[in-house]
């Protein structure tokens, strides 16, 4: 039974990660950090399948770890990996580094970079059974599938590897690090398109092809364009301007006003609800709740930014959640996003969904 777990994270979000930690597995003992980079000593016959739910808001990636190499050109660290994996059936290999800044601070996003691209060519090189390996293992950002036994290597530094493995099990733990291969089109308008197109991808919220969706903090407009390329028809709820590109689109409307602003009714014909503003979260969860919890609004499922202007807000994340729970929302999942910056991705949906009874509303309007 393997020993150690290792989790990497946002750099920044290793207190947060601890805590959480500290508060779901008392008996997990923290043993060493690096930037973006935790291990925890596991309590013996912990009993942890290989893919369980670490159930952690902020941390990207997660696994058994089984030990590090160090020194010595690529092509060493490989054999070294795999002496130490020796005895695991490994269907794919996830190599990713730990991330060199915090997401933003010049420029930096976190993503699978050349040298993971290098190392994990090395590891296939030298890899003493290719048999096991699964179709595609060759290719270092595609996505695992539900099932497959991955070895995972981590370049914390460029030239120490720590080794581990996982199962593959729901959603993040799919992609190499936690980390999805997108990259912003040329054509957005803000980088939070790509906070979208990941929050859509790792939520997969059942929403409809033809659905009505409300952004609230929707200004210049880079979410937008992500949920009018799946053909949603999309209200943009912010009193800044929004993008020409964004306002021209035939299914985009712009109500140029605070949320606190909006009439009512302007929401009933909408069943998804996205928020990205640039405010405490007390405040958007407030903004929200005041829209969600209306007797003549229903709204079957949010994607929400809650953003952490400190850091020690992580603390609060689990009674956000129960506030948003409170909604009749039950299931309710946050994570902390590739592309989120100081903040965390809510995905909250009414199972089954219940109309609320609407008292004097037009037939074929509720
Ligand atoms: C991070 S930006 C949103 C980025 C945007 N989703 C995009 O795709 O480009 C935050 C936005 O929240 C808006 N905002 C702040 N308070 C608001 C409120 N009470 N109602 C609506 N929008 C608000 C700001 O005007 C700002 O444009």
């Amino acid at each position: 039974m393997p020993d150690f777990l290792f989790i990497t994270c946002q750099i920044g979000a290793e207190a947060a990660v601890k805590r959480e930690i500290a508060r779901r597995w008392p008996g997990f003992r923290f043993a060493f950090s690096r930037p973006g980079f935790l291990t925890f000593k596991l309590p013996e016959q912990h009993g942890l399948a290989d893919d369980f739910d670490l159930e952690s808001v902020f941390a990207r990636a997660y696994g058994f770890s089984i030990g590090k190499v160090a020194g010595g050109r690529p092509e060493e660290l490989a054999r070294g990996a795999w002496k130490l994996a020796a005895g695991q059936v490994v269907q794919r290999i996830h190599v990713w580094e730990r991330d060199r800044a915090a997401p933003g601070e010049h420029g930096f996003e976190p993503s699978i970079t050349p040298e993971a691209i290098a190392a994990h060519r090395a590891l296939l090189a030298s890899g003493p059974c290719p048999h096991t390996l699964a179709a595609h293992a060759d290719d270092p950002l595609r996505p695992a599938r539900r099932r497959q036994r991955v070895l995972d290597c981590i370049l914390v530094e460029p030239d120490q590897w720590w080794i581990g493995y996982h199962r593959v099990g729901p959603r993040a733990s799919r992609y190499p690090g936690g980390m999805m291969a997108l990259e912003l089109p040329a054509e957005a308008v803000s980088r939070a398109w790509l906070k979208m197109e990941e929050a859509l991808r790792w939520s997969r919220l059942p929403i409809p092809h033809d659905a009505r969706v409300a952004e609230i903090g929707s200004a210049p407009g880079g979410a937008s364009q992500a949920l009018l390329a799946r053909g949603y028809t999309v209200t943009g709820i912010d009193p800044a301007e929004m993008a020409p590109a964004v306002l021209e689109h035939p299914r985009f409307t712009h109500i140029r006003k605070r949320s606190t602003q909006v009439r009512r009714r302007e929401f009933r014909k909408i069943r998804w609800l996205t928020a990205d503003m640039n405010v405490a979260p007390n405040y958007t969860l407030t903004a929200v709740e005041a829209i969600v919890t209306h007797p003549q609004i229903n709204i079957r499922g949010l994607l929400l930014t809650l953003k952490l202007p400190q850091w020690k807000l992580a603390e609060q994340v689990p009674q956000y959640l129960e506030r948003i729970r409170s909604w009749g929302y039950n299931e309710v999942r946050a994570r902390q996003i590739q592309h989120n910056r100081r903040e965390i991705c809510v995905a909250a949906l009414q199972v089954p969904f219940r109309r609320k009874r609407l008292v004097g509303m037009p037939k074929g309007e509720s």
